[in-house]
């Protein structure tokens, strides 16, 4: 079995902790990684899933572990509405499913306390975004800073937000693909786990770009969660660095 180590966060010196910011995330990382850590030893380690709709990432995810048999329990998978997708694949799976309404919170803030509440009640390690439309919280990302991971349809930096694949068509790109990175608080920011390209064809629309991208997404994120569960994540500045160093790119 693979040790975990920990998810260090340095400056892009690699220095570690040198400003209050990142002295207090590396505190926090490592409080992190231990439970990690032993989490994995004893196979117990919890992934939590967000989604909004189908689900498709989420499956490919689930379907990796069950495959490769990676030591890790999805712990549960949470909607911000019941008519997601994705909550079926779960009960299909046995995989605890719930919503948490976003409907029913007059704020974000109060929205996002009461997400915080139920992943921290499911013990997660490892919360994975896979399709969860809504914006969070300043307050909900430093909860979770350095375990908290989304896959972005789009080469970020370019395209962030949403209608990325009609963006893309429109600028008349060649290359167009998905990016999985760790969250902070600006939108689409982060440092990038990994990232893959697929061509822009003659004759593509939204439809046809969108299900070539989805493709490689449901490649790369479950490559970018095993990453994250065997310890090689290193966030260096606003870069990640693989350990022991692997393509972070690929070219589909
Ligand atoms: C994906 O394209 C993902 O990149 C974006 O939303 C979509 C979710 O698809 N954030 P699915 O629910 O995982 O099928």
């Amino acid at each position: 079995m693979t040790p975990v180590h920990a998810i260090e966060i340095t400056d892009a010196k690699g220095t570690s902790g040198s400003c209050r910011k990142l002295g207090r995330a590396t505190e926090y990382v490592h409080k992190i990684a231990f439970r990690v850590a032993i989490n994995y030893i004893v196979g117990m380690l919890s992934i939590v899933t967000l989604i909004s709709g189908r689900g498709s990432n989420f499956e490919a995810i689930v379907k990796t572990a069950q495959k490769e048999q990676w030591p890790v329990k999805f712990t549960g998978v949470i909607a911000n509405h019941s008519k997601a997708k994705g909550l079926d694949f779960a009960r299909l799976q046995g995989i605890p499913a719930f919503v948490v309404e976003h409907k029913e919170h007059a704020t974000r803030e109060s929205f996002d306390a009461a997400l915080s509440l139920q992943i921290d009640a499911l013990g997660a390690d490892l919360v994975v975004l896979a399709g969860f439309m809504r914006i969070l919280t300043p307050g909900f990302i430093r909860h979770f800073e350095g375990r908290l991971i989304n896959i972005h349809p789009a080469l970020l930096p370019a395209f962030p937000g949403l209608h990325t694949h009609e963006r893309a068509l429109e600028a008349g790109v060649q290359e167009h693909g998905a990016s999985v990175h760790f969250v902070t608080e600006g939108v689409d920011e982060g440092p990038i786990i990994c990232q893959a390209s697929v061509p822009v064809l003659e004759g593509d629309d939204p439809d046809t770009l969108a299900a070539r991208v989805l493709t490689a997404e449901h490649q790369i994120y479950p490559r970018a969660v095993k990453w994250f569960l065997d310890g090689r994540l290193r966030i260096e500045g606003n870069q990640v660095k693989l350990q022991p160093p692997e393509s972070q790119f690929f070219k589909l």
